[in-house]
Protein backbone atom coordinates (compact mmCIF):
# COMPACT_ATOMS: atom_id res chain seq x y z
CA UNK A 1 0.00 0.00 0.00
CA UNK A 2 1.17 3.28 -0.97
CA UNK A 3 0.14 6.77 0.92
CA UNK A 4 0.22 9.66 -1.32
CA UNK A 5 -0.20 13.14 0.47
CA UNK A 6 -2.80 15.34 -2.26
CA UNK A 7 -3.13 18.86 -1.71
CA UNK A 8 -7.01 19.21 -1.25
CA UNK A 9 -7.75 22.98 -0.88
CA UNK A 10 -5.85 25.97 -0.71
CA UNK A 11 -5.81 29.57 0.27
CA UNK A 12 -4.09 32.72 0.45
CA UNK A 13 -3.59 36.20 1.99
CA UNK A 14 -2.14 39.52 0.75
CA UNK A 15 -2.65 42.93 3.28
CA UNK A 16 -4.48 45.20 1.80
CA UNK A 17 -2.08 47.84 1.15
CA UNK A 18 -0.07 48.02 -1.86
CA UNK A 19 3.28 49.43 -1.92
CA UNK A 20 4.68 50.48 -5.59
CA UNK A 21 7.88 50.93 -7.17
CA UNK A 22 7.15 54.90 -6.59
CA UNK A 23 6.39 54.45 -3.69
CA UNK A 24 9.56 53.07 -3.08
CA UNK A 25 11.41 56.15 -4.86
CA UNK A 26 9.59 58.35 -2.17
CA UNK A 27 11.62 56.09 0.28
CA UNK A 28 15.18 55.36 -0.42
CA UNK A 29 17.13 56.26 -4.09
CA UNK A 30 15.73 53.70 -6.21
CA UNK A 31 14.23 53.40 -10.06
CA UNK A 32 11.20 51.43 -11.01
CA UNK A 33 13.19 51.36 -13.91
CA UNK A 34 15.80 49.50 -11.63
CA UNK A 35 13.94 47.14 -9.59
CA UNK A 36 11.74 46.13 -12.51
CA UNK A 37 14.67 45.67 -14.60
CA UNK A 38 16.79 43.63 -11.97
CA UNK A 39 14.13 41.83 -10.18
CA UNK A 40 10.63 41.73 -12.02
CA UNK A 41 8.73 43.44 -9.25
CA UNK A 42 6.11 46.22 -9.97
CA UNK A 43 4.55 46.25 -6.50
CA UNK A 44 4.38 44.37 -3.10
CA UNK A 45 1.99 44.02 -0.26
CA UNK A 46 2.29 45.35 3.53
CA UNK A 47 0.69 44.12 6.08
CA UNK A 48 -0.53 47.26 9.04
CA UNK A 49 1.23 48.26 12.12
CA UNK A 50 -0.71 45.88 13.82
CA UNK A 51 -1.29 43.27 11.30
CA UNK A 52 0.74 40.32 12.78
CA UNK A 53 1.87 37.29 10.85
CA UNK A 54 -0.25 35.05 12.84
CA UNK A 55 -3.40 37.41 11.63
CA UNK A 56 -2.00 36.42 7.93
CA UNK A 57 -1.38 32.96 8.31
CA UNK A 58 -5.37 32.45 10.24
CA UNK A 59 -6.95 34.17 6.85
CA UNK A 60 -4.54 32.08 4.53
CA UNK A 61 -5.65 28.89 6.41
CA UNK A 62 -9.24 29.85 6.78
CA UNK A 63 -9.68 30.45 3.28
CA UNK A 64 -7.98 26.90 2.68
CA UNK A 65 -10.80 24.91 4.83
CA UNK A 66 -13.41 27.29 3.39
CA UNK A 67 -12.48 25.59 -0.30
CA UNK A 68 -11.76 22.29 0.48
CA UNK A 69 -15.26 22.74 2.96
CA UNK A 70 -12.94 21.21 5.85
CA UNK A 71 -13.83 22.41 9.28
CA UNK A 72 -11.54 23.15 12.21
CA UNK A 73 -12.30 19.65 13.81
CA UNK A 74 -11.13 17.79 10.31
CA UNK A 75 -7.57 19.02 10.70
CA UNK A 76 -5.14 17.21 12.63
CA UNK A 77 -1.44 18.95 12.32
CA UNK A 78 -0.55 22.34 11.23
CA UNK A 79 3.08 23.08 10.11
CA UNK A 80 4.04 26.66 9.17
CA UNK A 81 6.65 27.76 7.67
CA UNK A 82 7.68 31.42 8.73
CA UNK A 83 11.06 33.39 9.88
CA UNK A 84 8.89 36.14 10.98
CA UNK A 85 6.87 35.00 14.00
CA UNK A 86 4.57 37.51 15.99
CA UNK A 87 6.89 36.01 19.17
CA UNK A 88 9.81 33.81 19.69
CA UNK A 89 6.87 31.36 21.64
CA UNK A 90 4.16 30.10 21.14
CA UNK A 91 4.42 29.59 17.68
CA UNK A 92 2.70 30.66 14.79
CA UNK A 93 0.61 26.98 14.59
CA UNK A 94 -0.58 27.44 17.74
CA UNK A 95 -1.99 30.61 17.07
CA UNK A 96 -3.89 28.97 13.84
CA UNK A 97 -5.20 26.35 16.17
CA UNK A 98 -6.48 28.47 19.19
CA UNK A 99 -8.08 30.90 15.89
CA UNK A 100 -9.98 28.24 14.12
CA UNK A 101 -10.59 25.72 16.90
CA UNK A 102 -8.54 22.77 15.21
CA UNK A 103 -8.80 19.65 18.13
CA UNK A 104 -5.39 18.60 19.78
CA UNK A 105 -2.85 17.67 17.20
CA UNK A 106 0.64 18.21 16.25
CA UNK A 107 1.15 21.89 15.84
CA UNK A 108 4.32 23.54 15.40
CA UNK A 109 6.79 25.70 13.43
CA UNK A 110 9.38 25.29 10.75
CA UNK A 111 12.24 27.88 9.96
CA UNK A 112 13.78 27.49 7.03
CA UNK A 113 13.56 31.47 5.75
CA UNK A 114 12.50 31.52 1.98
CA UNK A 115 12.59 27.73 1.68
CA UNK A 116 10.45 27.39 4.40
CA UNK A 117 7.33 25.74 2.57
CA UNK A 118 9.18 23.08 0.45
CA UNK A 119 10.75 22.16 3.96
CA UNK A 120 7.34 22.29 5.77
CA UNK A 121 5.80 20.33 2.79
CA UNK A 122 8.11 17.55 2.98
CA UNK A 123 7.65 17.25 6.83
CA UNK A 124 4.00 16.86 6.71
CA UNK A 125 4.08 14.54 3.82
CA UNK A 126 6.44 12.38 5.80
CA UNK A 127 4.09 12.49 8.61
CA UNK A 128 1.52 11.64 6.67
CA UNK A 129 3.12 8.80 4.96
CA UNK A 130 4.11 7.64 8.14
CA UNK A 131 0.54 7.61 9.79
CA UNK A 132 1.35 10.31 12.20
CA UNK A 133 -1.18 12.62 11.10
CA UNK A 134 -4.48 12.26 8.12
CA UNK A 135 -4.92 15.63 7.25
CA UNK A 136 -2.26 18.71 8.12
CA UNK A 137 -2.82 22.57 7.18
CA UNK A 138 0.54 23.56 5.37
CA UNK A 139 0.96 27.35 5.52
CA UNK A 140 3.94 29.86 4.69
CA UNK A 141 3.44 33.09 6.19
CA UNK A 142 5.45 36.23 6.65
CA UNK A 143 5.64 39.99 7.87
CA UNK A 144 8.98 40.49 5.53
CA UNK A 145 8.61 44.50 6.17
CA UNK A 146 8.65 44.36 9.82
CA UNK A 147 12.08 42.46 9.63
CA UNK A 148 14.04 45.69 6.88
CA UNK A 149 16.17 48.35 6.86
CA UNK A 150 14.39 50.90 4.91
CA UNK A 151 17.48 53.07 4.88
CA UNK A 152 18.92 49.77 2.49
CA UNK A 153 17.79 50.36 -0.88
CA UNK A 154 19.36 47.05 -1.78
CA UNK A 155 17.21 44.71 0.16
CA UNK A 156 13.93 46.86 1.18
CA UNK A 157 12.52 46.96 -2.26
CA UNK A 158 12.49 43.24 -2.91
CA UNK A 159 10.30 41.91 0.41
CA UNK A 160 6.66 41.65 0.56
CA UNK A 161 4.02 40.40 3.22
CA UNK A 162 1.59 37.74 2.49
CA UNK A 163 0.66 33.96 3.91
CA UNK A 164 -0.76 30.99 1.49
CA UNK A 165 -2.12 27.74 3.00
CA UNK A 166 -2.74 24.74 1.93
CA UNK A 167 -4.05 21.33 2.96
CA UNK A 168 -2.43 18.04 2.86
CA UNK A 169 -4.29 15.01 2.94
CA UNK A 170 -3.87 10.86 3.17
CA UNK A 171 -4.63 8.99 -0.23
CA UNK A 172 -4.52 5.25 1.07
CA UNK A 173 -5.70 4.06 -2.09
CA UNK A 174 -2.41 5.38 -4.46
CA UNK A 175 -0.87 2.95 -6.40
CA UNK A 176 2.58 4.24 -6.49
CA UNK A 177 2.95 5.56 -9.73
CA UNK A 178 3.91 8.69 -11.07
CA UNK A 179 -0.02 9.38 -11.96
CA UNK A 180 -0.80 8.99 -8.58
CA UNK A 181 -1.93 12.78 -7.31
CA UNK A 182 -0.14 13.90 -4.08
CA UNK A 183 3.21 14.63 -2.92
CA UNK A 184 5.68 12.43 -5.44
CA UNK A 185 9.16 13.47 -3.69
CA UNK A 186 10.65 16.31 -1.55
CA UNK A 187 14.20 17.25 -2.09
CA UNK A 188 16.10 19.27 1.08
CA UNK A 189 19.38 20.62 1.23
CA UNK A 190 21.49 23.82 3.47
CA UNK A 191 24.74 24.39 3.23
CA UNK A 192 25.48 26.27 6.85
CA UNK A 193 29.02 27.40 4.88
CA UNK A 194 27.07 30.01 3.45
CA UNK A 195 25.32 31.61 6.35
CA UNK A 196 27.12 35.04 5.82
CA UNK A 197 25.43 35.99 2.37
CA UNK A 198 21.71 36.41 4.06
CA UNK A 199 20.63 37.10 7.32
CA UNK A 200 19.38 39.79 10.40
CA UNK A 201 21.34 41.56 12.63
CA UNK A 202 19.16 40.97 15.40
CA UNK A 203 16.50 39.25 17.29
CA UNK A 204 16.87 35.65 19.12
CA UNK A 205 19.46 35.99 22.13
CA UNK A 206 22.50 36.29 19.77
CA UNK A 207 22.60 40.32 18.98
CA UNK A 208 19.62 41.35 20.69
CA UNK A 209 21.12 44.97 21.22
CA UNK A 210 20.44 45.16 17.52
CA UNK A 211 17.28 45.77 15.48
CA UNK A 212 16.59 42.90 13.70
CA UNK A 213 17.20 43.52 9.73
CA UNK A 214 18.20 41.76 6.62
CA UNK A 215 21.04 41.72 5.01
CA UNK A 216 22.28 40.44 2.20
CA UNK A 217 25.00 39.66 -0.51
CA UNK A 218 22.78 39.88 -3.26
CA UNK A 219 25.28 38.77 -5.88
CA UNK A 220 26.65 35.82 -4.50
CA UNK A 221 23.10 35.22 -3.63
CA UNK A 222 21.88 34.88 -6.57
CA UNK A 223 24.96 33.07 -8.52
CA UNK A 224 23.82 30.10 -6.27
CA UNK A 225 20.71 30.03 -6.48
CA UNK A 226 20.95 29.78 -10.21
CA UNK A 227 23.20 27.13 -9.66
CA UNK A 228 21.46 25.56 -6.82
CA UNK A 229 18.22 25.81 -8.99
CA UNK A 230 19.60 23.90 -11.60
CA UNK A 231 21.20 21.20 -9.79
CA UNK A 232 18.11 20.78 -8.05
CA UNK A 233 15.50 20.60 -11.09
CA UNK A 234 17.93 18.05 -12.41
CA UNK A 235 18.00 15.96 -9.24
CA UNK A 236 14.11 16.03 -9.24
CA UNK A 237 13.63 14.60 -12.72
CA UNK A 238 16.10 11.96 -12.45
CA UNK A 239 14.93 10.78 -9.15
CA UNK A 240 11.36 10.49 -10.41
CA UNK A 241 12.41 9.25 -13.91
CA UNK A 242 10.82 12.15 -16.18
CA UNK A 243 11.82 14.63 -18.59
CA UNK A 244 10.94 18.58 -18.50
CA UNK A 245 8.17 17.76 -21.41
CA UNK A 246 6.45 15.95 -18.25
CA UNK A 247 6.13 19.12 -16.39
CA UNK A 248 2.79 21.10 -16.68
CA UNK A 249 4.19 24.12 -14.13
CA UNK A 250 6.84 25.28 -12.60
CA UNK A 251 5.85 26.93 -9.48
CA UNK A 252 8.65 28.33 -7.97
CA UNK A 253 9.29 30.71 -5.26
CA UNK A 254 9.33 34.11 -6.46
CA UNK A 255 12.56 36.23 -5.28
CA UNK A 256 13.38 37.37 -8.43
CA UNK A 257 12.47 36.90 -12.04
CA UNK A 258 15.74 36.80 -13.39
CA UNK A 259 16.32 33.33 -11.18
CA UNK A 260 12.73 31.63 -12.36
CA UNK A 261 13.87 32.63 -16.17
CA UNK A 262 16.98 31.07 -15.32
CA UNK A 263 15.25 27.53 -13.55
CA UNK A 264 12.68 27.58 -16.79
CA UNK A 265 15.63 27.76 -19.17
CA UNK A 266 16.86 24.88 -17.70
CA UNK A 267 14.02 22.92 -17.87
CA UNK A 268 13.69 24.22 -21.63
CA UNK A 269 9.90 25.23 -20.43
CA UNK A 270 8.19 28.73 -21.70
CA UNK A 271 7.41 30.97 -19.37
CA UNK A 272 3.66 30.58 -20.02
CA UNK A 273 4.13 26.94 -17.66
CA UNK A 274 5.58 28.99 -15.35
CA UNK A 275 3.31 30.86 -12.25
CA UNK A 276 4.93 34.34 -11.48
CA UNK A 277 3.20 36.65 -8.73
CA UNK A 278 7.00 38.20 -8.34
CA UNK A 279 6.16 41.21 -10.21
CA UNK A 280 2.77 41.51 -7.91
CA UNK A 281 3.90 40.20 -4.56
CA UNK A 282 7.63 40.78 -4.08
CA UNK A 283 9.66 38.25 -2.13
CA UNK A 284 7.34 36.71 0.09
CA UNK A 285 9.90 34.53 1.65
CA UNK A 286 8.11 31.28 2.62
CA UNK A 287 4.56 32.40 1.55
CA UNK A 288 5.38 32.89 -2.09
CA UNK A 289 5.24 29.20 -3.26
CA UNK A 290 1.56 28.29 -1.70
CA UNK A 291 0.18 32.49 -2.49
CA UNK A 292 1.29 31.33 -6.32
CA UNK A 293 -0.44 28.08 -5.90
CA UNK A 294 -3.49 29.73 -4.29
CA UNK A 295 -3.67 32.28 -7.12
CA UNK A 296 -2.71 29.63 -9.75
CA UNK A 297 -5.54 27.23 -8.84
CA UNK A 298 -8.34 30.04 -8.45
CA UNK A 299 -7.57 31.41 -11.63
CA UNK A 300 -7.55 27.96 -13.28
CA UNK A 301 -4.55 27.50 -14.89
CA UNK A 302 -3.48 24.76 -12.35
CA UNK A 303 -5.85 21.95 -12.15
CA UNK A 304 -6.32 18.20 -10.84
CA UNK A 305 -3.97 16.06 -12.06
CA UNK A 306 -1.23 18.64 -13.29
CA UNK A 307 2.35 18.09 -12.49
CA UNK A 308 3.78 20.77 -10.82
CA UNK A 309 7.73 21.12 -9.83
CA UNK A 310 7.87 23.88 -6.64
CA UNK A 311 11.58 24.76 -5.88
CA UNK A 312 12.94 27.49 -3.57
CA UNK A 313 16.35 28.75 -2.07
CA UNK A 314 16.65 30.70 0.93
CA UNK A 315 18.89 32.28 3.84
CA UNK A 316 21.36 29.46 5.03
CA UNK A 317 21.91 28.91 2.38
CA UNK A 318 18.83 26.39 2.79
CA UNK A 319 17.14 24.93 -0.77
CA UNK A 320 14.24 22.90 -2.19
CA UNK A 321 12.20 21.57 -4.41
CA UNK A 322 9.11 19.21 -4.44
CA UNK A 323 7.16 17.04 -7.21
CA UNK A 324 3.52 17.33 -6.32
CA UNK A 325 0.81 15.95 -9.06
CA UNK A 326 -2.16 17.98 -8.08
N1 LIG B 1 17.97 50.98 -6.70
C1 LIG B 1 18.96 51.50 -7.42
N2 LIG B 1 20.23 51.06 -7.34
C2 LIG B 1 20.47 50.05 -6.50
C3 LIG B 1 19.47 49.47 -5.70
C4 LIG B 1 18.17 49.99 -5.83
N3 LIG B 1 17.13 49.50 -5.13
N4 LIG B 1 20.02 48.50 -4.97
C5 LIG B 1 21.31 48.44 -5.28
N5 LIG B 1 21.61 49.39 -6.20
C6 LIG B 1 22.87 49.69 -6.82
C7 LIG B 1 24.05 49.25 -5.98
O1 LIG B 1 24.36 50.23 -5.01
C8 LIG B 1 25.12 49.12 -7.02
O2 LIG B 1 25.62 50.40 -7.31
P1 LIG B 1 27.19 50.61 -7.59
O3 LIG B 1 27.49 49.77 -8.79
O4 LIG B 1 27.27 52.07 -7.82
O5 LIG B 1 27.87 50.13 -6.36
C9 LIG B 1 24.38 48.63 -8.27
O6 LIG B 1 22.99 48.95 -8.03
C10 LIG B 1 24.52 47.16 -8.50
O7 LIG B 1 24.31 46.48 -7.28
P2 LIG B 1 24.28 44.94 -7.20
O8 LIG B 1 23.92 44.51 -5.82
O9 LIG B 1 25.53 44.36 -7.80
O10 LIG B 1 23.07 44.64 -8.20
P3 LIG B 1 22.60 43.30 -8.81
O11 LIG B 1 22.59 43.39 -10.28
O12 LIG B 1 23.28 42.11 -8.19
O13 LIG B 1 21.08 43.27 -8.34
C11 LIG B 1 19.77 42.20 -6.64
C12 LIG B 1 20.78 43.29 -6.97
C13 LIG B 1 19.51 42.20 -5.16
C14 LIG B 1 18.49 42.51 -7.40
C15 LIG B 1 20.31 40.85 -7.11
O14 LIG B 1 21.62 40.68 -6.63
C16 LIG B 1 19.49 39.70 -6.63
O15 LIG B 1 18.35 39.56 -7.01
N6 LIG B 1 20.07 38.82 -5.83
C17 LIG B 1 19.37 37.68 -5.29
C18 LIG B 1 18.46 38.18 -4.23
C19 LIG B 1 17.53 37.16 -3.74
O16 LIG B 1 16.91 36.49 -4.52
N7 LIG B 1 17.43 37.10 -2.43
C20 LIG B 1 16.48 36.34 -1.76
C21 LIG B 1 16.77 34.91 -1.82
S1 LIG B 1 15.46 34.13 -1.04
Amino acid sequence: MTIRSVITACGGYLPEKIVTNADMEKIVDTTDEWIQQRTGIKERHMAAADEKTSDMAIAAAKEALLHGSYKGEDIDGIIVATCTPDNTFPSIAIRVQDALDIPPGLAFDVQAVCSGFIYALSVANSFIQTGLARRILVIGAEKMTSILNWDDRATCVLFGDGAGAIVLEADEAAQGSLEDRGVLSTHLYANGHLKDLLYTTGGGTGNNDKPDHVMMEGRDVFRHAVQYMSDIVNEVLEHNHISPDDIDWLVPHQANIRIIEATAKKLDMSMDQVIVTVDRHGNTSAASIPLALNEAVRSGQVKQGDLLLMEALGAGLTWGAALVRF
